[in-house]
Parts: structure tokens; sequence; C-alpha cells
């Protein structure tokens, strides 16, 4: 575990600054073994590329984020306990009508792994806890593969509340909550950002590339210079066991960038 510093303030008003729909900014860095292949398009291009992504998605036609995000000011000198308690009782956008319970993160508050997931399903919605179900269960055996407890790192989504039937995330729900992820990751400050499956991976890094092509890319949070890899997500695992050997090579990929830094 490392020690917290506080975040110097050309770090915090660049984050401010970045609020709104580009909350992220990413740059990407190839895997040596990946040195030779072109450079994504995506990558130069800049933010307000989720709605794009989502615009892609099979979702009901919505056209501009209509709901205020929340207002980053409010949350800025939070802890994490204060934090979870301002999202406990957030109504930001729809979910908060059919959610049982907000399922804000959970671990250690000193991790060196922030890993994200998309959004709460039925059991995480029941318990309150990210990662509890059967998807859950292999995390924590995957976690375990590479030498780290549930407990030592921190499990967050990027949705706070269960998106009903488990559709995925809208674009609006993704601004409504981003100001939360932004803050934990203020917060945690961890070495090491994994984003479990595509619309983890998209949403954070504000892109509509595959999933398949950003696994073994080194990306980074800009305003946080936090690296972050992408893989699959263990739902996807479950459907298709084949696909382990992959995720074992990311996350030894992320276990040497969290070695990598100081
Ligand atoms: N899938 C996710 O992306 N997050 C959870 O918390 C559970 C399942």
């Amino acid at each position: 575990m490392k020690s917290s510093q506080p975040l110097e303030e050309s770090r915090r008003v660049a984050y401010l600054n970045a609020l709104g729909i580009a909350l992220w900014t990413q740059k990407a860095q190839l895997q040596e073994s990946e040195a030779v292949a072109p450079p994504e398009e995506s990558i130069a291009r800049q933010p307000a590329r989720l709605q794009e992504a989502a615009a892609q998605e099979p979702q009901p036609a919505v056209d501009e984020p209509s709901l205020p995000v929340i207002d980053y000011e409010i949350i800025k000198n939070m802890d994490l306990s204060a934090l979870a308690g301002q999202v406990a009782s957030c109504t930001a956008c729809d979910l908060h009508k059919t959610r049982k319970q907000t399922v804000f993160g959970v671990g250690h508050h000193k991790a060196d792994w922030l890993i994200i997931g998309e959004a709460p399903g039925a059991d995480e919605d029941r318990q309150g806890e990210p990662f509890v179900g059967r998807a859950g269960q292999l995390l924590t055996q995957m976690l375990r593969a590479i030498g780290l407890a549930r407990e030592e790192v921190f499990i967050a989504n990027i949705l706070k509340c269960r998106p009903p039937n488990n559709r995925d995330p809208r674009a609006e729900e993704v601004s409504a909550c981003q100001a939360y992820l932004g803050r934990q990751i203020e917060l945690l400050e961890p070495k090491i950002i994994l984003a479990l499956g595509r619309i983890a991976a998209q949403s954070l890094l504000q892109t509509s590339t595959p999933i398949g092509k950003m696994r073994g890319r080194l990306y980074h949070l800009e305003n946080y210079n936090i690296p972050v890899v992408v893989t699959y997500h263990p739902a996807y695992l479950l459907r298709s066991p084949r696909e382990k050997r992959k995720v074992w090579e990311d996350l030894k990929f992320a276990r040497q960038q969290a070695i990598d830094t100081v």
C-alpha cells in the first residue's frame, strides 16, 4: 500500500476544467510487443467520445445528456465515506427510482489497484457491493491468480446504480455519475486502474475503440497520470472461458505497470 499525498492544485484545476462531458482525457502507449501496430485513430481524438460510443450501442435513442452532472464543487472536499453518503442519496438520474441501493465500491482505501466495472447487477443491487455475483467470484479468482486478495484492491463501477434488466448504461447516466468515480480516483490515487469490459473501458477512456484493440495497450488518465489497462469483463469470460488466457496476459501486464509506477 502506498501513502496518500494531497493532489497538486494544477491537477485539481485540470480535473475541474475537464468536468462536464469530458471528465477524463487519455493517451495510449503501446505495449512493446505491439509497438509496430499502427496508432489507434481514437487515441488522437479528443474527449466527447462518450456519446459517440453510446450511440453505437443498442439502446433507446437519446439525443443529448439531459440530466445535470453531479456538481464537482459539492463533492471535491469529501473523503470516501462522505462521498459514499452522497452517492447513497443521489437522485441525479432515473436509476435511483429502480435501485434497491447504491453500490459505491469496496476495498482498501490505500489500494494500489483500482478495478472498474460497468454497473451493479441484481446481486450487487441487493447486497450493496460490487462484483458479488458469479462474475464477481471469477474476478476474485482472477485477482488471486496474480497474488492479490480482494481486500487489498478497490473495486468500483462506472455507474453506482443498477440499470433495470441489466441493460447497458445510457450516456446520460454515465455523465450523471462520472464525478463520483472521478473523486474516487482522486482520493485513491491508485498505481494502476484495470478497466473490465467494453463499457468500463470506453467510458473511462472516452473512445469507441473495440475492446479487443484496447487490450495490450497502456493508457493514462492524463489529469491524474494514472496508468489504465483494459481487459475483458469476467461475465464475458463466463461465456467464453477460452479467453481467460488473454486476461491472464492483461493481468500480468497490469501488474508490471503497477510495479513500474512510483
Ligand atoms: N458487473 C459489473 O460490471 N459490475 C458489478 O459490480 C457486477 C457485475
